[in-house]
């Protein structure tokens, strides 16, 4: 039968017998499949796997230097590169859902070639692709990219012409997380809920400008902490929160303010999808959004979202 220990042992020797002594590049994500990924090819090849971990500015607060120092303390060679400006830029003035997809993908694209292309001789490109990427069209978590039509031109971009190791094509979400915790991996960074590749810009409604990031993942910041600090963490599939392009009349001492709704999100799933929302308790949401209100400048109204797949999506974009 399966266990995760003769999983690790046949393919740290798989990976030596295919790679040898060349080079592997890798995509971090700060998600658990290419951190499991990662560290198997680590166990096999050591120093010959260069990881990139791309900061696209659109991840949760502090969110990329607590997780590059992570990956630093598990021994990994990983370059972090901070690419935020560029990503913001690329995203100014759209408000279209695909299309800001579209132009992370890209960018994310352009930043991962000219990283991957500065390794000398590097032969293959591995990836934390699992089971149910490979069988559905659509991947859940993973880099969904689009090439542009520039790429196409002149051909794919060098780092897709690099050979391909996905050392997880064959397991499922359950067995990455079983690999990982026999390797040793943080049960923190392995019970981590599900992130976007396009981040928070798919959670901020209409165009994205640094402000309604930085705004963003304060109100995230709270929301998560919150489940953490209740124990609901980990009863919950995916949660997160929401930037409503909308303005709402609040009061605060005397005064009339007009400022941002924020949404939260909390839903319960196996594979994402289908969800339900889930009953946060009463408590929880009071003291939350409390803390949202009045910690967070520019937000006085919290909404919960009660609404399922399907026929709603997880996402609001
Ligand atoms: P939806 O919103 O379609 O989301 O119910 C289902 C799951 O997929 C994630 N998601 C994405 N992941 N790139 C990704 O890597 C995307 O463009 C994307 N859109 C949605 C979503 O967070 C949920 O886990």
């Amino acid at each position: 039968s399966w266990t995760p220990a003769a999983f690790v042992d046949t393919t740290v020797a798989e990976l030596q017998k295919k790679i040898g002594d060349d080079k592997v590049v890798l995509g971090l994500s700060g998600g658990v499949d290419s951190t499991v990924a990662a560290i198997l090819l680590h166990k096999a090849i050591g120093k010959n796997l260069y990881c990139i971990f791309v900061n696209n500015g659109l991840l949760r607060k502090d969110e990329f230097s607590s997780v590059l120092e992570q990956y630093k303390g598990m021994g990994l060679n990983v370059k972090g590169v901070d690419s935020s400006a560029r990503f913001l830029d690329a995203l100014k003035g759209l408000s279209d859902p695909e299309e800001k997809r579209k132009a992370i993908g890209n960018a994310f694209i352009e930043v991962f070639d000219d990283e991957a292309t500065s390794i000398t001789d590097v032969t293959y490109l591995a990836q934390g692709t699992i089971y149910p990427d490979v069988i559905e069209s659509v991947s859940v978590n993973g880099p969904s990219v689009t090439i542009k039509s520039h790429h196409n031109v002149g051909g794919l971009p060098d780092f897709m012409k690099l050979k391909i190791v996905e050392p997880l094509r064959m397991l499922f979400k359950d067995e990455v997380r079983r690999v990982g915790k026999q390797m040793g991996i943080d049960p923190l960074l392995l019970g981590r809920h599900p992130f976007p590749g396009p981040g928070l810009a798919i959670r901020i409604l209409g165009d994205i400008t640094a402000e309604k990031v930085q705004i963003l993942q304060e109100v995230d910041a709270i929301f998560i902490e919150g489940l953490r600090k209740w124990d609901l963490y980990d009863k919950v599939w995916q949660a997160g929160a929401i930037l409503l392009p909308v303005n709402s009349v609040g009061v605060m001492g005397d005064e009339r303010t007009y400022e941002k709704v924020v949404a939260l999100r909390a839903v319960e799933s196996t594979d994402g999808m289908t969800a339900d929302w889930v009953n946060l308790p009463y408590e929880f949401l009071q003291e939350t959004s409390n803390h949202i209100i009045n910690r967070v400048k520019g937000v006085n109204r919290v909404v919960y979202d009660i609404s399922s797949k399907p026929p709603a999506t997880i996402e609001w974009e």
